[in-house]
């Protein structure tokens, strides 16, 4: 009988989310305002890195930036692109892959500016080579950097958020957390699991009834970043899902972060891609070493 009407509870529910999605869709949210609070992105140092743009749209909305990279020059030349448009930006290098680094920064960020109320885990890298040739060091970092850092960042400034009552922790995936290709195994591999630590810390805050931190997942398709420099998409493909440039898709992601959205792809087509499961979608060259794929 409990059977049942859990399964009526949940059908229930089902139709209530469809009506409530489409009402947002009749109705657009606004964007919340986020003057004044500390924003921190971790990866924000490449100068066409999503990270940096992430950062400049933060800052023309007022937001306080705190900055983290290994970086230590481009992430200066971030911070002086942040106070030209009038925000304040803080500085850390830092290498997020390691946790005792996380921990004892975030002690210095908590002192310096303040409590993080927005925790843009970006940060990540990429191997670009087959499993068999990548040595093991970097696919240890891969996992470190682009998915373990996740565990560290989250458990240095959930606490605060959530007693609080407020915050919001974005997890920059991709499309590569979603459907994966040959020669990326690491990085498929993290980014897969960033995915999986999204839906879990989703998942705990609803079950916990921290209703004021939000979590949001952002999957862009290939970005024109210089990360998949030697990536091709095929070319009948290429019409229908060309490379994002960065900075046009943090606008559109932005503007849907804060409406606080659970998950965003971008394009739009990426649900589609999702839904019929186009596998090997994307296929490789290697015209470059950075991604030699062409181990035949
Ligand atoms: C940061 O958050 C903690 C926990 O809620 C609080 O005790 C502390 O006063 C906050 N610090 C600042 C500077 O707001």
């Amino acid at each position: 009988m409990s059977v049942l009407v859990g399964f009526l509870i949940l059908t229930a529910k089902v139709f209530g989310y469809i009506i409530h999605a489409l009402l947002r869709w009749v109705k657009k949210p606004v964007e919340k305002r986020v003057a004044n609070e500390i924003c921190l992105i971790t990866g924000a140092a490449s100068p066409t890195g999503i990270g940096r743009f992430f950062a400049l749209e933060f800052a023309r909305r007022g937001a306080t930036l705190v900055l983290w990279d290994i970086d230590t020059e481009g992430n200066e030349n971030a911070a002086r692109e942040v106070r030209k448009l009038g925000a304040k930006a803080y500085i850390y290098t830092c290498d997020v892959g390691r946790k005792e680094e996380v921990y004892s920064v975030a002690e210095y960020v908590r002192k310096d500016v303040g409590n993080v109320t927005i925790l843009v885990n970006n940060a990540g890298i990429v191997a670009g080579k087959p499993i068999l040739q990548c040595p093991d060091e970097l696919l240890e970092r891969t996992m470190r950097t682009n998915c373990h850092a996740h565990f560290w960042t989250v458990k240095a400034f959930l606490p605060q958020m959530i007693e609080r009552d407020h915050g919001h922790i974005v997890t920059v995936a991709g499309s590569f957390g979603l459907f994966a290709t040959g020669c990326l195994e690491g990085y498929c591999a993290s980014k897969f699991a960033v995915v999986g630590f999204h839906e879990a810390l989703s998942h705990e805050l609803k079950a916990k009834r921290v209703s004021g931190v939000k979590t949001t997942l952002v999957c862009p398709y290939f970005t024109d970043t210089g990360m998949f420099h030697g990536c091709r998409i095929r070319q009948e493909l290429e019409a229908l899902l060309s490379p994002l440039r960065p900075d046009q898709f943090v606008k559109s992601a932005m503007h849907r972060i804060l409406q606080n959205q659970h998950v965003i792809y971008v394009p739009r087509m990426l649900y589609l891609v999702l839904l019929i499961c186009i596998y090997k979608s994307v296929s490789i060259h290697s015209p470059s070493d950075t991604l030699s794929l062409s181990v035949s």
